[in-house]
């Protein structure tokens, strides 16, 4: 793709997220949602005509096939987004695929070894990690604004009720590969050193699905992570890095908004103003332009080794608490 092309988008699957994708590519000048599938075509026709969207398709494969295609944005439930991302790179098609990445390790490994066999551009859509709110808190840590930090927690919940989703083993349900996935990322963007203890517990679902997990992370640096996420009740979102100095509160973890930054004593010192932004889900696509224009194979913001390491994590969990989908080998 040339530098000063537009990157034309196909979104798989026209649900939930796929909305919030298409308005926001609707606010953007150099990326376009250019195509629409869903596995029903009047749903495909409809979706393309709310969103002012070229080409609408009854089949996934039929929008893989079209040429014009320059991403293919895969929004399906986690349970398949392999299937879908497996036929976009055997068609050389550059893929972001949202999170969860995968249903697991073993399926996140495969794929990500066939692209790079390939060479085809592939990235994870868990867009808290594209956004500015990264690169202030970084910054804030770097100036050692908070001192030595000690101490991150980070809440995530929903009330979602019964939403197959999440009930299904089938579709990989459960609060960890949801929502989980955001706090664990929400402490390995700004600490990624080795993980030394893990303890956590979870509440199932009839369906044996993990409805509410607490997580607690021992880090090499010294650090101690405590993560909560649930699809079943309201939670406050907020993350707080704690250190010896200060501390930063940051709502909320997905998606930040504010971000303030605490003294000793926890006196208000300052707070940050994210800039404006569109959804929050623009910097994911603009970051996948840049880097397709680029040559890259994989975007800087969440390197393919790390959506790995977090799969690899969300699958010893999962292990600990006999929360088993289909395609599981363990
Ligand atoms: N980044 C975020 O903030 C965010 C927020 C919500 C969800 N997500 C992620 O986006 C993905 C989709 O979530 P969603 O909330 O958009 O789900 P959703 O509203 O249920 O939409 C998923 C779409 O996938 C397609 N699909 C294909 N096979 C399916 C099956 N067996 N059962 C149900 N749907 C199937 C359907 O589209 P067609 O019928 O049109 O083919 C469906 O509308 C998930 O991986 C989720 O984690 C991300």
């Amino acid at each position: 793709m040339e530098q000063d092309k537009n990157m034309r988008v196909g979104i798989i699957g026209a649900g939930w997220i796929a909305t919030k994708a298409a308005i926001t590519l609707c606010h953007l000048t150099n990326v376009e949602a250019y195509a629409i599938a869903s596995r029903t075509l009047a749903r495909a026709q409809e979706f393309a005509a709310k969103w002012n969207i070229a080409k609408a398709y009854g089949s996934y494969s039929e929008l893989i096939a079209d040429p014009d295609v320059d991403l293919v944005y895969v929004a399906t439930p986690h349970s398949h987004h392999f299937g879908v991302t497996r036929e976009a790179i055997l068609a050389g098609k550059p893929c972001l695929v949202e999170k969860a990445f995968m249903a697991n390790h073993r399926e996140a490994e495969e794929i990500v070894t066939l692209a790079r066999e390939k060479r085809v551009f592939l990235a994870e859509a868990i867009w808290t990690r594209y956004q500015p709110a990264v690169k202030i808190v970084r910054k804030l840590i770097s100036d050692g604004r908070i001192g030595e930090p000690r101490l991150v927690t980070a809440t995530l919940g929903y009330s979602m009720g019964e939403k197959p989703r999440i009930m299904q083993p089938d579709l990989c349900g459960g609060a960890l590969l949801d929502l989980g996935v955001y706090a664990i990322n929400f402490v390995r963007m700004f600490f990624d050193s080795r993980i030394l203890n893990i303890e956590s517990q979870c509440v199932k679902s009839k369906t044996g699905m993990d409805l509410t997990n607490s997580i607690s992370l021992v880090l090499e640096d010294g650090i101690l992570a405590n993560l909560q996420s649930s699809a079943a009740c309201v939670g406050d979102n907020i993350g707080v890095i704690a250190g010896t100095e200060g501390n930063i509160i940051i709502d909320n973890i997905n998606n930040p908004q504010r971000i303030r930054l605490n003294g000793p004593d926890r006196v208000f010192v300052e707070e940050i103003e994210v800039p404006r932004q569109i959804t929050g889900y623009e910097y994911q696509f603009l970051e996948c332009r840049e880097a397709i224009a680029d040559n890259l194979l994989e975007p800087y913001s969440m390197p393919l080794n790390e959506t790995l390491y977090i799969m690899q994590l969300m699958d010893g969990l999962r292990r600990k608490w006999g929360v088993r989908y289909p395609m599981d080998d363990f």
